[in-house]
């Protein structure tokens, strides 16, 4: 396809000299594979985009296709032999280590921060969107050919903490005390509220709900926090100890979220002793301001940002911004990345404008390689979900009920199933971060059970299903069929299949189902792609569902395993079959999803 693509752009620029050319993929495949709209260069032309493309039908000629005239646009249609052969002898043929839509290394290097909770804050439903789309968006730039490093800038410092020691030491007699007493670390499924985090986070929520009536205890807080921040010892004692608690706890969801990061030591924290440097690094570059009551500042409006960035506050206690100027700082020392993408709710949107103006401010080396990729926040039907009121939605509880729904179903369908409790974990997860996928990423979600697990519709055990369902073909046809679709090993966001022999010619595939497929299955590169430029998982997430969908016509319509069926079309059918296998269990596994292969 891409040799396709280079030609055809070759032609056109040949045909427009002085035209900027962009192709397009067409609607449908029964258009054609490719298309040139030719709205501006016939503007730039003076000519008629209609007229225009129909001069260039008929003066352009590529071997294999044919060129169309529909209206304004120039359409490229292969035919039916060459579009099953470019397609499969993509997938099929993909050299071991760059899979189909892989890219060869580019030399740029991607920080990729996501997930970030704060400690001592259970994991919610709200975390799921940082955690996933974070986790597509490093999946997907190192297989698009990215150096990425995978950060989580985990809240461990801050007046929170203020908060959590002195409802701690207050409550310390209560027996809420022992944190982590009849807590068994190895379970791995433990009662959830009962862990060690819960508990913390109990005392949090209670604190702030009797500091309502007693203000005196948020100076208690803050007085807490002032003592950390100075080194006290059992303050920095208590405070190493719940880090520990929830980072264990965090581990074991990241854990069964099958993502992971390659540190987890730069969390807010890790910046501390940095951060006298940066506020003698902003003092040096004369941007520090002197603030309400001896508090200090950036003033921005210059560069049109009413709010200044606080940097310091009035007691001398460091706060959120300057721990991010502190990180962004020591990143640029530690990795001197291209390209810092900040995978954080659209609550913060005001937050990174004011992190990046200052960095500007402060080095010019920072421009444009600062990207803050605003999601929506997941609200309930009654409002805002609020960790200190204690009305969220647990993640893991969102994940336990996909998971059993599911298996109520397959106790219904195929009590027969092998692992079935594995399988309907797979299936559960899948539903949760593939529904997350299909949302606009900047529009918030308001969450309701029903919708965020549903199992019929555009959703992923649809997906999921439809791999599966080949599997079954495969297992059917006997042979090594089953085994060519079968993963050997998984490297980072690569996952390699068996180097197989298959047919690409096109035996049995110029029926238009089988056509609709393959035009499908091309547009899958061009999704992941989308996924970087766009920092979202949803291009994905939906080619992935049109690969499936098209799969279903393709299933019922070109009969594979029919015994009339001449040698060579049966085999040219299952191999199509092959190729849509390995590339929806690799589209998915970028999104951070797994396919069973029996459901
Ligand atoms: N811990 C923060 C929160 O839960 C998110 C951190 C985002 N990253 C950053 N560099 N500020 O709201």
């Amino acid at each position: 396809m891409d040799a396709l693509r280079t030609t055809f752009e070759q032609r056109l620029a040949a045909a427009l000299p002085g035209v900027e050319i962009a192709l397009e993929r067409p609607k449908s495949g029964d258009l054609g594979d490719l298309a040139f709209p030719c709205f501006r260069a016939a503007k730039q032309l003076g000519k008629n985009p209609v007229q225009l493309s129909q001069e260039l039908a008929s003066s352009i000629a590529i071997e294999g296709a044919s060129l169309v005239a529909a209206g304004p646009y120039l359409n490229l249609k292969l035919t039916p032999a060459a579009r099953a052969q470019a397609v499969m002898g993509a997938i099929v043929g993909a050299p071991a280590g760059r899979p189909y839509g892989a890219r060869p290394a580019n030399g740029k290097k991607v920080i990729v921060e996501y997930s970030s909770p704060n400690i001592a804050k259970l994991f919610t439903i709200g975390h799921l969107r940082s955690t996933m789309i974070g986790h597509a968006l490093a999946q997907t730039h190192r297989f698009l050919g990215y150096d990425v490093v995978r950060l989580n800038h985990l809240g461990d410092w801050g007046t929170q903490f203020g908060t959590l020691l002195a409802a701690y030491t207050r409550w310390a007699q209560d027996g809420n005390a022992d944190l982590e007493r009849d807590f068994d670390w190895a379970d791995p499924a433990p009662d959830k509220r009962r862990t060690p985090l819960f508990r913390l986070f109990q005392l949090y929520v209670r604190f702030h709900a009797e500091e309502e009536a007693d203000p005196a205890m948020r100076d208690e807080a803050r007085g807490w926090f002032k003592r950390l921040e100075e080194g006290d010892v059992e303050a920095r004692r208590l405070w190493s100890w719940f880090r520990e608690i929830s980072l264990r706890e965090f581990q074991r969801i990241y854990d069964r979220l099958g993502v992971g990061f390659d540190t987890l030591e730069q969390g807010e924290a890790f910046y501390e002793d940095r951060l006298a440097p940066t506020l003698k690094q902003l003092e040096d570059a004369r941007l520090l301001v002197e603030g309400d009551k001896g508090a200090r500042i950036v003033e921005l409006e210059d560069v049109g940002i009413a709010t200044p960035c606080l940097v310091q506050k009035a007691d001398g206690t460091s706060i959120y911004a300057t721990r991010d100027l502190a990180a962004a700082l020591y990143r640029k020392e530690a990795y001197g990345f291209d390209r810092c993408l900040y995978v954080v709710g659209a609550d913060q949107v005001l937050h990174f404008q004011q992190i990046f103006a200052v960095l500007d401010k402060l080095d010019s080396w920072f421009k444009g390689r600062m990207l803050h990729t605003p999601f929506g926040m997941v609200k309930l039907p009654e409002g805002k979900m609020s960790t200190r009121k204690g009305n969220v939605i647990f993640l893991e509880d969102v994940l336990d009920e996909a998971k059993e729904r599911v298996a109520a179903i397959i106790e219904e369908k195929n009590p027969e199933l092998k692992d079935k409790a594995a399988v309907a974990e797979i299936l559960g997860m899948g539903a949760v971060v593939f529904f997350d996928a299909m949302n606009d990423r900047v529009k918030p979600i308001t969450f309701t059970w029903d919708r965020v697990i549903a199992l019929d519709g555009d959703t992923g055990p649809y997906v999921q299903y439809a791999h599966a369902r080949i599997l079954s073909v495969l297992r059917k046809a006997g042979g090594d069929w089953a085994a060519k679709a079968q993963v050997v090993s998984e490297d980072g966001p690569f996952l390699a299949f068996p180097k197989a022999e298959l047919p690409t010619d096109s035996a049995g595939l110029a029926a238009p189902e089988a056509q609709a497929l393959l035009f499908e299955l091309a547009g899958l590169p061009g999704a992941i792609a989308a996924v970087a430029d766009g920092c979202m998982a949803t291009p994905l997430a939906r080619q992935l569902v049109a690969v499936a969908r098209s799969f279903s016509g393709y299933y019922t319509n070109c009969p594979i395993l029919a015994p009339d069926n001449a040698p060579e079309i049966r085999d040219a059918r299952l191999a199509l079959c092959v190729a849509t296998a390995r590339a929806l269990r690799q589209g998915l596994f970028l999104m951070g999803i797994r396919a069973p292969e029996e459901m």
